[in-house]
């Protein structure tokens, strides 16, 4: 009589066991498809977050659309863009002047198609921050002219050596060069140019 109990409680719990499995598995195809199916009405059209406009996905090239076909906002999010959106005011106040006023043009000329945060929490070596900034200046309507790409240039450089001294202190000589040339320039300690 206890065999039996046991050998019905084993086969009802193996019958339970199959059951929720079977569920699982019905429920989980249901969600794959589910994701699959939003996942390309999503990649058909980008709703640009700042005029609206519907962006194709793909550009006539088949390479991914970043940038508003129409106001030429970022359509695309970075991680960098989560992270925070401007520089605390307590290391602001230790760069040298011309670099505070820098920061004030740095923020107008890059928060207009995506968030401060981009450009904040992007690591870069100089070389390659240049030739982010030119590829920014020569987008439609970024209304950033050569000269202020440059000192826009000089500001995030600055601030890689200040503020991101990890980052900073693992560069290449060249780049680490390059960077305490724009430090000792704009602290005004440069035996020459
Ligand atoms: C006219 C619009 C516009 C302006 C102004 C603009 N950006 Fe951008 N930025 C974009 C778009 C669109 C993308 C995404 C596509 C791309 O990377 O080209 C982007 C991407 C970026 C990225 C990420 C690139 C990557 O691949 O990791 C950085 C960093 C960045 N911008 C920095 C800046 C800085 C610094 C400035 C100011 C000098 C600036 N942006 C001004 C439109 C703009």
């Amino acid at each position: 009589m206890l065999k039996l109990m046991r050998l019905t409680t084993v086969s009802l719990a193996g019958f339970l066991l199959m059951g929720v499995l079977t569920t699982l598995l019905v429920s989980d195809t249901k969600g794959v498809l589910l994701a699959q199916a939003s996942k390309t009405t999503q990649s058909d059209k980008i709703k640009c977050p700042r005029c609206g406009f519907m962006n194709p996905a793909k550009n006539p090239d088949g390479t991914v659309n970043t940038d508003c076909d129409k106001c030429g906002y970022s359509i695309v999010t970075f991680s960098a863009d989560k992270g925070p959106s401007k520089i605390d005011p307590k290391v602001l106040a230790t760069y040298a002047p011309e670099m505070k006023a820098t920061y004030n043009l740095f923020r107008n000329k890059c928060s207009k198609c995506h968030t401060l945060a981009r450009p904040l929490n992007t690591d870069l070596p100089p070389t390659k921050w240049e030739e982010y900034i030119k590829r920014m200046m020569k987008k439609p309507g970024s209304g950033i002219k050569p000269d202020e790409a440059k000192r826009i240039w000089q500001f995030i450089v600055y601030d890689t050596v200040k503020r991101k001294s990890n980052f900073f202190n693992k560069l290449p000589e060249k780049e680490k060069e390059i960077a305490n040339k724009v430090v000792s320039k704009v602290e005004g300690n440069a035996g020459s140019k």
